[in-house]
């Protein structure tokens, strides 16, 4: 029988961590392949880092991964932890890696006291939908909105540091 292991990844993974975030892009068609090892690096690991990677081994390989870092519902006034990204290997898909990606995330978040595990999806990614489904997760339609690159320059620009 496969094994499953879930463990924090290590930082000379950030190629393999790349490689996987940037398939996972390109499954829910967002082009563009932005990860590299260097922003895994700089993201995922030492002080301030913005998210907490874990990886999942099949028979010792590495196979998945999840990102996710502690955040706030408003709605309930209550920490939550965000889930940015779940991603098991094709090949290794349909033999409970993910769901053991899922509890691992589920139990730092418990760990430090989040009231919920929370994530988007895109309304188009069916297995994924059908996945959290049978974890029980329960969704509401929101439209996540941003401003970036000179828009969001510009923005910054407006603050005038505070008002009367
Ligand atoms: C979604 C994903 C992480 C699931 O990983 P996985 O290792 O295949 O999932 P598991 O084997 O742990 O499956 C757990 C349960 O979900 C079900 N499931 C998983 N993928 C499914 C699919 N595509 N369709 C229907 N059911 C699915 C399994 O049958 C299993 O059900 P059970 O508990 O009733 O037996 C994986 O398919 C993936 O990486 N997809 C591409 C990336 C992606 O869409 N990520 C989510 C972005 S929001």
């Amino acid at each position: 029988m496969s094994t499953v292991r879930v463990r924090p990844a290590r930082s000379d993974e950030a190629a393999i961590l790349a490689e996987m975030a940037n398939d996972l892009n390109d499954h829910v068609g967002v082009h563009g392949r932005p990860f590299t090892p260097e922003r895994v690096r700089a993201a995922g690991f030492g002080p301030g880092a913005a998210f907490t990677p874990l990886v999942a081994e099949l028979d010792g390989a590495v196979v998945g991964y999840v990102f996710f870092s502690p955040g706030y519902n408003t709605d309930v006034a209550a920490r939550a932890m965000w889930l940015h990204d779940i991603f098991v290997a094709p090949a290794a898909r349909g033999r409970g890696v993910g769901h053991s990606l899922m509890a691992a995330a589920a139990a730092e978040a418990v760990r430090i006291g989040c009231v919920s595990l929370e994530w988007g999806v895109h309304a188009a990614n069916a297995g994924a939908l059908e996945f959290y489904r049978r974890l029980g997760a329960v969704g509401a339609e929101v439209r996540i909105m941003g401003v970036t690159g000179e828009r969001l320059r510009a923005l910054a620009k407006a603050c005038d540091g505070g008002r009367e």
